[in-house]
């Protein structure tokens, strides 16, 4: 009854920004979206094969759902995926809160499926990771996939599904140039020895890793990704302006770089898409192939930034030995 990794474009398309459009007010990104102006991002990333869209009901509360789903009527639903999540901070009180949770994402994504299901952290994986089973075994699900959880909390997710005939077939995480701890952690290789797609999020650190934003220009006042990178934006400017210089070679921005980074990694980058120029992008990032030594030296320079982007709602994946456990070792 397993079934098998989804088949998924080079880049899926994230819609957390999504959530701030319209009347819901512009909190997290500080983003100006309107619905004429997602509504051409879905027409011209589907046209280019970009077609698995994320979101999940806590972005915005429900917003990012609903206008993603207006932004993708018309299309058939066989032309597009959906990846949406159970938030267990968002659960409710009732006998099955995933399922509820699910049923309402459907009903604001007007579909009776979702492509991709995910437990968005790992608050109480034994307790929730059974309840996607009922789920999976009626169709609502076609494919599970755990987020933010360590490698330790894959395992056990995967275990309980594999009593039922099911696995993990996914992880998404953060993973950029700036923050390489799934990496560290064993997590990338875990995935490809055992066949489970990663999804690498904030590969752009919510832009400040584009060249878009600069001291001189931050990321907008007042939203939460300012107060998060504003801070920091001088120390990335030596790996940014790398990436513009090995991009100019190609024709292609800072930010495809970053993308086309994620990819070569072996993962599959979901990139938060506001215009429709940035599907351009990354039909380039698909097609740019980095050379070892380029890679290595991206990651050199995300080193000697020295910064720590990990998310407020996020565990360190990685726990470098102490000190005194190196030596007991030795
Ligand atoms: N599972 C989780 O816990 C979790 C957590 C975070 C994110 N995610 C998922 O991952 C997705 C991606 O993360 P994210 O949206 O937070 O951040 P991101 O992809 O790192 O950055 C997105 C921002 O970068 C800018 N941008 C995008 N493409 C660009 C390009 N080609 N050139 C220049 N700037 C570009 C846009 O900002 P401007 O509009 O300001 O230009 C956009 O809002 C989310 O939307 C969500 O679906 C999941």
């Amino acid at each position: 009854m397993t079934s098998k990794t989804p088949a998924v474009p080079a880049v899926a398309l994230g819609t957390w920004a999504w959530g701030d459009s319209g009347e819901a007010g512009d909190g997290y990104f500080g983003s100006q979206l309107t619905a004429s102006g997602l509504r051409e991002v879905v027409e011209r990333a589907q046209a280019n094969g970009f077609t698995l869209w994320d979101t999940a009901l806590v972005y915005g509360m429900g917003h990012s759902e609903t206008v993603l789903a207006q932004a993708l009527k018309g299309y058939a639903r066989s032309e597009y995926q959906l990846s949406t999540k159970f938030t267990p901070q968002a659960a409710a009180d009732g006998d099955d809160p995933v399922a509820e949770m699910l049923e309402q994402s459907l009903d604001r994504l007007g579909t009776e499926y979702v492509d991709l299901y995910w437990i968005h952290n790992p608050a109480d994986v034994a307790r929730w990771t059974p309840l996607l089973i009922p789920l999976l075994q009626s169709g609502k699900i076609k494919h599970v996939g755990v987020s933010n959880h360590n490698l330790k909390q894959i395992a056990l997710a995967d275990q309980i599904l594999g009593e039922a005939g099911f696995r993990v077939e996914a992880v998404q995480n953060h993973y950029s140039l700036l923050y390489r701890s799934s990496e560290r952690a064993g997590i990338l290789d875990y995935c490809r020895e055992h066949d489970v797609r990663f999804f690498s999020y904030m590969v752009l650190e919510q832009g400040a890793l584009t060249g878009r934003y600069g001291p001189a220009h931050p990321l907008p006042a007042g939203s939460n990704r300012a107060a998060a990178y504003n801070g920091i934006l001088p120390k990335l400017q030596a790996l940014t302006d790398r990436m513009r210089a090995i991009g100019g070679n190609r024709g292609a921005s800072a930010a495809d770089v970053a993308t086309a980074w994620a990819i070569a990694k072996g993962t599959t980058p979901i990139i938060g898409v506001t215009r429709t120029t940035y599907i351009d992008g990354l039909i380039r990032a698909r097609g740019i192939e980095l050379a070892d030594e380029e890679i290595a030296e991206l990651e050199a320079l995300g080193d000697a930034a020295d910064v720590d982007t990990r998310g407020w709602w996020e565990h360190e994946m990685y726990q470098a030995p102490s000190p005194v456990a190196e030596k007991a070792l030795r």
